[in-house]
């Protein structure tokens, strides 16, 4: 494809036609149809290719820009400026068995902008091991799971500057466009800034400033209310073979480093939201290694591990990516791989999202978990919340729980599991129906006082009139309720009234 820019007015033209014919997320699921778009989902074109047949414009798009198929240059030529296209190479023209066709140089598929408007991606096309392809080493990755694990992450509401780092085909700053005044997303691919900037265009977003370099090189000196970054995480002997999914760095340095500088292009207050890869090795604690990151910047912060694969896993998964199965090159690699984590001392990969605050206050507080269970997306409008909790909860006292007043959270309920009949539960269940959908096992104290709590009394005279009722000793319970109290209040179960 040339480097040559993509003419505003190309762009205006495109977008009309692509608006006009429909191709749009609604427009193409109906056209295809849910079977046809199931399939699509496990990579088989073939009911989709079914389904766009004929010459109208929206199958001819389709097949064009989405499926990989050529078309015949006459219809191309009758709804598109295929020539300008050529020019700034996104379509060639080419000689085909039955005369001239068309055919895409990218992918160009419909995307929903967050205010429901008509936006568009481009990237290079998917390639598919198995058809004898593998992706180019500039290969400029399309919109994908981890790109909306990503999006669903992000924060709620307006900033001011908005930082996308590693914008690939610039999906992420298309999501940052919607609330942020000025968005700049970067990427060591100069092929990427070209498919961002058309991505962005053609979508109709005017304010934002594409930049090459790596990480926040190209931003140095400037300050941001948000910054997010999908990085080439992936932890490989070969770096730098694929820019769109490894970095020059070693290990995980690619996601500690996006981490460890971050507070110097935050505002205050400002957030830094990325997905990771980090190493499980021998002798060193996960949570300790990657909460160590965000420990070190002075902000707050929230870590969790969604997942951990095994080396032979990740390396799977990585090469068939990349790689055709089964031939000796797959087997050469995959050996040379685990040879590599072998070597490390790498037992497992842990995959996961890191979420720092620059905090102002001296009590930053970094909390580090697990959570594997399904937990309710998007997790951005109650993000703030989840690190406002554990930060809250670390900065009382006991005599200052005491006196506070304490609501159970929204969306809290209670499970007693036990023999049918039997006068007391074997268990008690707090559990969140919404949100991380976190469940915690309480004792008969903590639940009374879930039971009671609304933030109009102060803990510890509720906790005398609990103790009175279940025969206990105040003091005893007064003394004992804080520790477990804080733990429910970091996990949300209880939030503080005042
Ligand atoms: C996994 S893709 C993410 C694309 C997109 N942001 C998304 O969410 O789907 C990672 C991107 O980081 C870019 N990249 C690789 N090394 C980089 C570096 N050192 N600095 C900045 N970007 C880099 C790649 O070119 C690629 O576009």
């Amino acid at each position: 494809m040339s480097e040559t820019n993509f003419p505003r007015g190309l762009a205006e033209r495109l977008r009309g036609i692509l608006i006009d014919a429909d191709y749009t997320v609604s427009g193409v699921r109906d056209r295809l149809g849910d079977a046809a778009a199931r399939a699509l989902a496990r990579e088989e074109l073939v009911p989709a290719l079914r389904a766009t047949g004929g010459e109208e414009r929206l199958g001819l798009l389709l097949r064009l820009w989405w499926l990989r198929s050529p078309i015949p240059a006459r219809a191309a030529r009758s709804i598109l400026p295929v020539d300008e296209l050529a020019e700034a190479g996104l379509v060639t023209v080419e000689e085909g068995a039955d005369g001239p066709v068309v055919r895409a140089l990218v992918h160009l598929g419909p995307w929903e902008l967050e205010d429901g408007g008509p936006g568009f991606v481009v990237s290079d096309p998917k390639v598919r091991p198995g058809g004898g392809e593998v992706p180019r080493h500039d290969h400029v990755v399309g919109a994908g799971g981890a790109s909306s694990t990503l999006s669903h992450l992000i924060v709620d509401g307006p900033v001011d500057r908005a930082l996308d780092v590693g914008t690939g085909c610039g999906v992420q700053a298309l999501h940052l466009a919607s609330r942020a005044r000025e968005v700049v997303a970067t990427d060591l691919n100069p092929r990427a800034v070209r498919l961002a900037g058309i991505s962005l265009a053609l979508s109709g977003v005017t304010g934002a400033r594409l930049a090459q370099g790596s990480l926040y090189e190209p931003v140095r000196g400037e300050r941001f209310d948000l910054i997010v970054s999908n990085p080439p995480f992936v932890i490989t002997p070969d770096s730098s073979r694929y820019t769109y999914r490894e970095s020059d760095l070693p290990g995980d340095t690619v996601c500690a480093e996006l981490v460890r500088q971050a507070p110097e292009y935050l505002t205050e207050g400002g957030w830094c939201q990325i997905l990771a890869n980090w190493l499980h090795s021998d002798g060193d604690d996960w949570e300790d290694r990657v909460g160590g990151w965000v420990t070190g910047t002075g902000c707050s912060g929230w870590v969790v591990q969604r997942d951990v694969q095994d080396p032979a896993e990740y390396v799977e998964l990585w090469l068939r990516d990349s790689c055709e199965h089964g031939t000796p090159e797959y087997t050469r690699r995959y050996d040379a791989w685990l040879d590599y984590f072998e070597r490390q001392g790498i037992k497992g990969i842990g995959f996961g999202w890191i979420s720092l605050r620059n905090d102002v206050a001296q009590d930053a507080t970094v909390r580090v978990e697990e959570l594997r269970h399904e937990i309710e997306q998007p997790v951005g409008p109650y993000l703030p919340d989840v690190v406002d909790g554990a930060m809250t909860a670390l900065r009382l006292t006991d005599a200052a729980l005491l006196s506070a007043h304490v609501a159970l959270a929204p969306g809290v309920v209670e499970e007693r599991v036990g023999r049918p009949g039997a006068p007391d539960p074997e268990r008690i269940l707090l559990r969140q129906r919404d949100g991380l959908r976190r469940v915690a096992r309480v004792g008969t104290v903590e639940a009374a006082l879930a039971g009671v709590c609304d933030g109009t009394m102060p803990v510890g005279p509720l906790l005398d009139v609990i103790a009175e009722l279940i025969g206990g000793d105040a003091e005893t319970v007064r003394e004992r309720t804080p520790e477990a109290l804080r733990t429910l209040i970091s996990e949300g179960f209880f939030r503080v009234a005042r």
